[in-house]
């Protein structure tokens, strides 16, 4: 909650002198002038943060590299060809390595015990971009662009307004009483149609704790794994979710459609069984009829056609860009928590 909020004003204050809409004419001195007077621009200043990646990676990397950049610290991008690890040397003698020259670990990794690993013998924080379990940098852009939306949301109900505490700021960018606070959200419900996987994880330890449903539905075989369901229940998040095998039943009433990639990373060679167990749960306005009248829709991206017809995805329900974009804010807000300056007052957890 506190990092998507300090996402929201991140991106309130910066993107106008950086989004697509500002012409390259504009782009001047001033602009590079504003922008650093619009962010903490020192708060990685001489530190090096390791962007360990052993998978592919589009968004999950740009928004690390660019915002590691726009903090005033430098990324180092090593991939699995790069570097020792897992060839000619040990993920522990590695994670001690690595931290021992720079001052943050973010990794994608296959298996999630790698990622444990990491952590285990790092000296620096380590951030999971990505494991077989988990992506949970995911859930914080799809939260923020949740936010960003709860003028769709607002008239499905009166939201609770609840006082999010300003994190106390240690840096000298405050947020300024001309930032709008982040809109609040009313208690949604969101249906997951299709393959149990690391995003929708974090989706199932996150949404509940934050007063939202989830209608998760997918063929039997395909439930989480019982480590993740012991996690949600050990969070009392079981409480907010329903299981469903129907994806029409999932979807009734829903204010927001999720769906992932049928075949993750690594899953390649399980492909065509895959695409035979899902068939059914595609994502297209007619699965939706029964949908709340306003439903919009997610995916963390890259998409296939499998799990979502073009007509959804490139329609006007479709928050996949902006969810995509706000990546970079979210992870900047991460960044400047975990590696940076900005830190948590003493009433937050
Ligand atoms: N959503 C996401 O993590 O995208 P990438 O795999 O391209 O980083
Ligand atoms: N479930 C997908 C997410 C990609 C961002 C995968 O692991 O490939």
């Amino acid at each position: 909650k506190h990092i998507v909020n300090h996402a929201h004003m991140l991106k309130t204050r910066a993107k106008p002198w950086m989004g697509p809409q500002r012409s390259s004419a504009a782009v001047d001195g001033s602009t590079t002038n504003s922008v650093k007077a619009n962010l903490p621009a020192e708060s990685l200043h001489a530190k090096t943060i390791a962007l360990l990646f052993s998978k592919r990676s589009t968004r999950t990397r740009l928004a690390a590299e660019t915002s590691v950049a726009l903090l005033g610290g430098r990324a180092l991008f090593l991939g699995r060809d790069d570097i020792q690890m897992g060839v000619n040397e040990s993920v522990r003698d590695t994670a001690r390595i690595v931290s021992g020259m720079c001052q943050g670990i973010v990794a994608r990794v296959g298996d999630h015990s790698e990622i444990e690993e990491i952590a285990k013998w790092a000296d620096v924080p380590v951030v999971n971009a990505l494991s077989s379990l988990w992506h949970p940098t995911q859930i914080l852009a799809g939260l923020l662009t949740l936010h960003d939306h709860a003028a769709v949301f607002q008239s499905l109900s009166k939201p609770t307004p609840t006082p999010t505490p300003s994190p106390t700021s240690t840096h000298a960018i405050a947020q300024p009483e001309t930032t709008p606070a982040l809109p609040a959200l009313p208690p949604l419900t969101i249906a997951y149609v299709g393959d149990c996987a690391n995003v929708l994880h974090d989706m199932l330890v996150a949404y509940p704790r934050l007063g939202h449903r989830m209608r998760v539905a997918a063929p039997l075989q395909y439930r989480p794994p019982a480590e993740v369901m012991r996690r949600v229940v050990q969070l009392g998040c079981n409480r907010g979710i329903e299981w469903f095998e129907n994806p029409l039943e999932a979807v009734y009433g829903a204010h927001v459609v999720v769906t992932d990639t049928w075949v993750s990373m690594g899953q390649e060679a399980e492909k065509e069984e895959r695409i035979r167990a899902f068939e059914g749960y595609q994502v297209t306005e007619k699965l939706c009829a029964h949908a709340h009248p306003d439903w919009m829709f997610m995916h963390c991206l890259p998409r296939k056609s499998d799990e979502v017809n073009d007509e959804v995805f490139y329609g006007p329900r479709s928050l996949v860009f902006q969810e995509a974009d706000n990546r970079k804010w979210t992870t900047m807000a991460l960044f400047d928590l975990l590696f940076g300056q900005w830190s948590l007052g003493p009433e937050d957890p």
